[in-house]
């Protein structure tokens, strides 16, 4: 009843959901295609796990050797389905690469599920289904909006092809809308790691503290905002992987019949100048910052109601964004500087 199947487990979300699965007493049977996560993170989560950990090098766009994997492991009871490509920037550049990868990885998974009978699978969504929202504190039933970019739209069209395939009966699904995961392993032995210049805000500030960047710029200061920078919602990823653990057991014990969505997030919004100075309280350091123009695409407020996951999970976010940036802050201090 423990063995996990988790797609795309050496990513930066599935590598520390595998450290909370392992907590927790389950079996997690891990899937990567090594696309985008060198084999090397297997070997660090097995450092903090202590243990060996089951892997296998799979391609889900390769639906026979999805077939295999529930050939040799016909006890899976759950999936957690984190495999995709995820760069917004680049989904806009190479739209088929990410309709192709996230769109029929899940296909296929899906089809094996049915043919091999297993029923339960969480869904690594994302809040970018909410677009530009009317209100920015959203909750789930909070209208999805038309896609702001590819990427988001494989989010949006992966969460309509499971809703589907849960209406047929053979499958329940939890599609859990992540804000903005950041933070690492406190052993920064795990954590976001980049290749090449950053994307996100938080490794951005890390490594211009560490100097590896000379300044970070701030994409927009006249937005309708409490100090004119973009507002959202940062939550340490350690949360976001226990309430995997807590998704999937839901899903086992028959509570979720059907298709549902739940927010991820700390239920508070901060804004990109907010996280600058909080994370030189938190360190002491000082971040070199100059006010830029808008990034295209992006969405000026947006943070979760997160009432649904505290009701359905009785999950509830606990650590701070101090803890959150002073873990990310020592991951970064903990890799090799050129
Ligand atoms: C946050 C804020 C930027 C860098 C992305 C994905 C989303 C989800 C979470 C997967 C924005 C500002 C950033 C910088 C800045 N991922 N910023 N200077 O765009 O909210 O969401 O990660 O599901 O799908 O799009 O995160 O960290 O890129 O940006 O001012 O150098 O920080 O403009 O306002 P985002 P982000």
């Amino acid at each position: 009843m423990n063995q996990i199947l988790v797609t795309g487990g050496l990513g930066y979300i599935g590598s520390h959901t595998i450290i909370e699965l392992l907590a927790a007493g389950y079996e997690p049977i891990v899937i990567d295609n090594l696309s985008e996560s060198p084999i090397e993170v297997k070997d660090r989560i097995e450092k903090i796990a202590g243990r060996e950990i089951t892997f296998r090098q799979v391609e889900l766009c390769n639906r026979a050797a999805v077939d295999a994997v529930f050939e040799e492991f016909p006890t899976i009871s759950g999936v957690i389905h984190f495999a995709a490509f995820l760069l917004v920037n680049e989904s806009v550049d190479k739209p088929l690469k990410y309709y192709h990868n996230n769109l029929l990885s899940t296909v296929n998974l899906l089809q094996s599920m049915e043919a091999y009978g297993i029923r339960n699978i969480v869904f690594s969504s994302s809040c970018t289904v909410y677009g530009t929202p009317e209100n920015p504190h959203v909750d789930e039933n909070a209208p999805v909006q038309p896609a702001e970019s590819p990427y988001g739209n494989t989010k949006k069209m992966g969460e309509e092809i499971l809703r589907d395939q849960a209406a047929t009966g053979v499958v329940d699904v939890l599609s859990l809308r992540y804000f903005n995961p950041i933070g690492a392993h406190p052993s920064s032995i795990i954590g976001e790691f980049q290749d090449g210049e950053p994307h996100h805000l938080v490794p951005y500030i890390t490594e211009t503290a560490i100097g590896k960047r000379k300044e970070l710029k701030v994409f927009g200061s006249d937005y309708d905002t409490r100090d004119g920078s973009c507002i959202r919602d940062y939550i340490h990823v350690i949360d976001i992987a226990k309430a995997h653990i807590l998704a999937v057991q839901h899903l086992i014990d028959g509570k979720t019949k059907g298709y549902d969505t739940i927010n991820l997030g700390s239920g508070n919004g901060s804004t990109v100048l907010e996280m600058i100075h909080a994370f030189e309280r938190a360190t002491g350091l000082t971040i070199p910052y100059s006010l830029a123009p808008r990034r295209a695409g992006d969405v000026p407020a947006v943070y979760a109601n997160i009432g649904k996951a505290q009701r359905v999970l009785n999950w509830t976010p606990e650590k701070s964004l101090e803890d959150m940036l002073r873990d990310a802050w020592n991951f970064e201090q903990s890799l090799p500087q050129e």
